[in-house]
C-alpha cells in the first residue's frame, strides 16, 4: 500500500481507539459533558480520515500529488487541534483552538474535493 493511504489508515485507527476509549470512559463515569469532543474525534479523526485513506487506496494516482500530502497533513493537524479545542470551548476556556482546528479540517475537505474532482475526472475520461 502507498505511504499516504497507510498514514491515513494507521492514524484513523489510532483516533478510533482513542475516541472509543473516550466514549467508554464517558459511559462509565456518567459524565457526558465532553461528548461533542468524543464525537468529533471519532467523526473527523476516525471516519473522515479512514475515508480519505480508502479513496487514496482506490485511486492511487490521486495520492501521488503534493496536494494530496498537504490535504492529509491539514486533516491530521486539524483533528489534533480541533478535538482539544472543542473540549476547551465546552469548558469555557476559549474557542480559538476549536476555530483554528475546524478551519484546517474544512480546508482539508476543500482540497479533497479538488483532488477527487481532478483524479476521478481523469479516470472517467480514460475509461
Ligand atoms: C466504544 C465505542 C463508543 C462508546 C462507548 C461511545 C459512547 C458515547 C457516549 C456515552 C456518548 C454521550 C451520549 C449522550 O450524552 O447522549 C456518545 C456520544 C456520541 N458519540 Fe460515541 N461512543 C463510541 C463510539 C463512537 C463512534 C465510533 C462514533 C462515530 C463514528 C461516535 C460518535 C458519537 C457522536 C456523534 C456523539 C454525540 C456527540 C455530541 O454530543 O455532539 N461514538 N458516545
Ligand atoms: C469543520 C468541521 C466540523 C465542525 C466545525 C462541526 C461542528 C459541529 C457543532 C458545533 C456541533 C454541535 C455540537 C453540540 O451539540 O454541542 C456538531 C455536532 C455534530 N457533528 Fe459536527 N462539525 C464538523 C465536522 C463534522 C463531521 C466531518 C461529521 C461527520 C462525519 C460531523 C458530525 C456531527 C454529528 C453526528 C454531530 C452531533 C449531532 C447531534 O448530537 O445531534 N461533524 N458539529
Amino acid at each position: 500500500m502507498k505511504t499516504l493511504a497507510r498514514i491515513c489508515w494507521v492514524t484513523a485507527a489510532l483516533y478510533a481507539v482513542l475516541g472509543m476509549s473516550f466514549g467508554i470512559y464517558m459511559a462509565a463515569s456518567g459524565d457526558h459533558t465532553l461528548s461533542p469532543a468524543h464525537g468529533h474525534l471519532n467523526l473527523v479523526g476516525w471516519a473522515s480520515i479512514a475515508l480519505y485513506g480508502t479513496f487514496y487506496t482506490l485511486v492511487p494516482t490521486a495520492a501521488e500529488s503534493r496536494l494530496a500530502g498537504v490535504q492529509v497533513i491539514l486533516a491530521e493537524v486539524g483533528v489534533i487541534i480541533m478535538v482539544p479545542g472543542i473540549a476547551m470551548a465546552i469548558m469555557n476556556a476559549g474557542e480559538g483552538l476549536a476555530k483554528a482546528g475546524a478551519t484546517l479540517v474544512l480546508l482539508s475537505a476543500l482540497l479533497f474535493l479538488i483532488i477527487v474532482a481532478r483524479s476521478t475526472g481523469r479516470a472517467t475520461s480514460g475509461g
